[in-house]
């Protein structure tokens, strides 16, 4: 049965706290595009295509033909930032895109400025912006996030809104007491306790206002109890956390083929050096300890050592991250992979991987934004599992472990657009072309 899901019609808001390197970076692609001077590349919603029905159908739309989403000339953007450069400004100063890319759409980049954060320097202690709101309290910040909010939809004429975290990585604070109820997350924001995260109050600002909230970074933004209370309630979408862009995505990749082969694992060795201002942040071991945390969840959940001892029981996983100025966005990511197989025999991998973060990340922030807003018009609401395929340490319900294999998050994802337009879903299974099943 098909889904019913409101049409994309009207404008959709794209509400950004952290207007840095991710940020000017999807702008810069996303202005190209519309004036046909690029190519949206790495985007799934853009360039995909998705298989309907028996391989002999032959028929495989584009992901865009086939399920309803915002067209790219109906976005509008408005952000946050510790920093009120502008967007052209700000995308000099990050260097990821190059003058080739800026030059022709250096007006609608200079147009858009930053709006006043809410910013606590506890908890980005490398970052030492000025331009940040003031208020009595967590709650008295949250409405004047709502009433920027409300002002940016009256003014660019939006009929809805998605808001999309690309702020730095927020120090490690593990959820606790007051993110155990709505309740008490209302309480602790009136008391100011110290425990609220800035991304939490955007978040909490987003959804009390219905926009779906996306967190493209490891922070506990929406992944607590109090606000996963406040999605149901209000029946808004949430989708997190920490984009899977560059090492992450390799490991994703090698890690569940090793392990359909029965390779055994002794140890990944994983290091990086990034120079951007991202790198920086991480540089201060409060917030690397945010981004540890999400990028060596992953290996335990592919491999899954409780069910095979022998293979993957023992192995050693470090990840590293090397603040280093000179490499800007350009990171430069080492893997040392240590194998074994038939007879216990060692063998090694290394992937060598100079790839670009904001690069990498931009398509992934396009396309959560574009789906999160598709599947708040179906009707979804709490987290976005489905969305998993695009994040390092992917959101799940109470009670489940998250998928990180990329294939199976992958085929999840193709097949919730299916179950949304009433296709059959695909298993795979393919017995129907072959004799011996009609027979
Ligand atoms: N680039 C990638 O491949 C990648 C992958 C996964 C996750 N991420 C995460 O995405 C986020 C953005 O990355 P980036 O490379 O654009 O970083 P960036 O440092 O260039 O930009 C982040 C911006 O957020 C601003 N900021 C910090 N706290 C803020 C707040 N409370 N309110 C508003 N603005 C705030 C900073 O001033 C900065 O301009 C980071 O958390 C990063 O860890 C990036």
């Amino acid at each position: 049965m098909k889904h019913s899901i409101k049409p994309a019609d009207g404008k959709l808001m794209m509400f950004i706290p952290g207007m840095g390197a991710i940020t000017t970076t999807v702008l810069a692609g996303i202005f190209n595009i519309r004036k046909g001077l690029a190519k949206p590349i790495g985007s799934v919603t853009q360039m995909g295509h998705i298989r309907l029905g028996k391989r002999t159908d032959k028929k495989s739309p584009m992901i865009k033909d086939f399920v309803p989403l915002v067209s790219l000339d109906n976005i509008e953007f408005a952000g946050w930032d510790v920093f009120e450069e502008n967007m052209y400004d700000a995308a000099v100063h990050a260097d990821v895109v190059l003058s080739k890319h800026l030059d022709p759409i250096k007006e609608e980049m200079k147009a858009l400025k930053p709006m006043k954060a809410v910013f606590y320097h506890d908890w980005v202690k490398n970052l030492n912006g000025k331009h940040v709101k003031k208020g009595k309290n967590h709650m008295d910040l949250a409405n004047q996030l709502m009433d920027d909010m409300k002002k940016c939809m009256a003014e660019k004429g939006c009929t809805r809104a998605v808001m999309v975290w690309n702020a730095s990585t927020e120090a490690y604070h593990k959820p606790c007491e007051i993110h155990e109820s709505l309740e008490a997350f209302e309480k602790a924001m009136n008391e100011n306790h110290p425990e609220v995260a800035p991304s939490q109050i955007y978040a909490y600002a987003a959804l009390k206002m219905g926009f779906p909230f996306v967190n493209g970074s490891p922070n506990y933004a929406v992944d607590n109890k109090a606000i996963q209370e406040l999605a149901s309630k209000n029946k808004v979408p949430i989708a997190g956390k920490d984009w899977k862009t560059g090492q992450t995505l390799m490991k994703t990749i090698l890690g569940p083929g090793l392990k359909t082969r029965m390779l055994g694992l002794a140890g990944w060795f994983s290091t990086n050096i990034l120079g951007n201002r991202d790198g920086e942040v991480l540089d201060n071991p409060e917030n690397f300890k945010s981004k540890e945390v999400s990028k060596l969840s992953v290996l335990d959940t592919i491999l899954e050592p409780e069910n095979y001892p022998d293979l993957y029981g023992k192995y050693y996983h470090k990840v590293r991250i090397n603040y280093y100025p000179p490499r800007g966005d350009a990171k430069e990511a080492w893997d040392n992979i240590d194998i074994f197989g038939w007879l216990d025999m060692p063998m090694q991998i290394k992937i060598n991987f100079l790839c670009r973060d904001s690069i990498l990340a931009a398509p992934v922030c396009l396309d959560t934004v574009l789906f999160i807003d598709l599947a708040a018009r179906a009707g979804f609401y709490g987290i976005q599992e489905w969305m998993s395929f695009y994040f390092k340490s992917p959101m799940v319900g109470e009670g489940l472990y998250p998928e990180h294999d990329l294939f199976i998050q992958q085929t999840k994802l193709k097949n919730t657009l299916r179950h949304m337009m009433g296709e059959e879903l695909i298993t795979h299974l393919g017995n129907e072309y072959y004799d011996y099943m009609k027979d």
